[in-house]
């Protein structure tokens, strides 16, 4: 099918399906542009758990649609491709999160959203880039658990630095591939653009930053700014909602290397077939789904 008429066709099955498309920030610009709401994490969450759709198509990484049917258990949530992972969220499982709980038994676990519904539902609240350290600063504890990112909570720790925060050792492949010698250089060739970059990149590239934050963070800081030049340091997605509310500003990808090869699993042809077929669906164990909502419901709580 020509796209066109592809957009054409989800459109009339979103019509008489009753569905809504949320997509995060990363997906490709044609899956973007068919979405009713465009992201990041946190905005994704509080959108599924306002949401009075019937059917909700997630177009992103599987997490993200966990999130969703975690926070309304019953909708029917459908993903365009079940194979979009994310290998942050895979580094770390429930049962090592109970390892460490052994080890730390008075601390609080906060979990990034980039984590499995299962890691969740053994947390006490999650957490996403945008409020991370809010969340942390919102809890009694002494003591933080962090997973699984660590150059998220390396970002937390030097914000919070009355709390002590044991984090975990993963980390995101993608905002891995940009380091400081080519932001450096990127800095050398524009000299008068703000660095801006994701919590996830490596904490010599947060250094070199004049703003870190969410990829929605990111957006709105660069469409308010008085700057006209931007080096960003996030996954290439952005770039589209950027082009959007600042089509006059110069804005230069930190590395062409930060491409999510997961999020880009998401194609129009795909959320076609979703739609279609209503496959593939998430599915979760009822007991999983209600105890990880308790921490995603928790975070939804802190106060902006
Ligand atoms: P945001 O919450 O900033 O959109 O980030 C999601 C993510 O997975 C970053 O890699």
């Amino acid at each position: 099918m020509e796209q066109t008429d592809l957009v054409r066709a989800i459109e009339e099955l979103k019509r008489t399906s009753k569905a809504v498309i949320l997509a995060h920030n990363y997906q490709r610009p044609e899956v973007q542009d068919i979405a009713d709401f465009v992201g990041d994490s946190l905005a994704m969450a509080q959108y599924a758990a306002a949401s009075e759709a019937n059917v909700i198509l997630v177009a992103g990484v599987r997490f993200m649609a966990e999130t969703v049917k975690i926070l309304a258990p019953q909708k029917l949530v459908l993903v365009p491709d079940l194979n979009a992972g994310c290998p942050l969220a895979d580094t770390i499982t429930a049962e090592q999160v109970l390892k460490l709980k052994e080890v730390h038994p008075r601390a609080a676990v906060v979990s990034y959203v980039n984590t499995s519904a299962e890691v969740k539902a053994v947390s006490d609240i999650c957490c996403t880039s945008s409020n991370a350290v809010r969340v942390v600063r919102s809890l009694p504890h002494q003591g933080i658990i962090f997973v699984p990112d660590r150059n998220l909570g390396a970002f937390v720790e030097r914000r919070v630095p009355e709390k002590k925060v044991f984090i975990w050792d993963g980390f995101c492949p993608t905002h891995h591939l940009v380091s400081a010698e080519e932001v450096a250089q990127m800095k050398g060739l524009h000299p008068r653009a703000e660095v801006v970059v994701h919590p996830e990149c490596v904490p010599e590239v947060q250094a070199l930053a004049d703003f870190i934050g969410s990829t929605s963070q990111i957006i709105g800081h660069i469409a308010d700014s008085e700057k006209d030049e931007f080096i960003v340091g996030t996954e290439e997605g952005v770039m589209h909602a950027l082009r959007k509310v600042a089509p006059n500003k110069q804005l230069y990808l930190a590395s062409p290397k930060m491409v999510c090869p997961n999020m880009k699993k998401n194609t129009l042809e795909k959320v076609y077939a979703a739609l279609l077929s209503r496959q593939p669906q998430i599915d979760l164990p009822g007991e999983i789904i209600d105890r990880a909502r308790r921490a995603l419901r928790a975070m939804l709580e802190v106060k902006p």
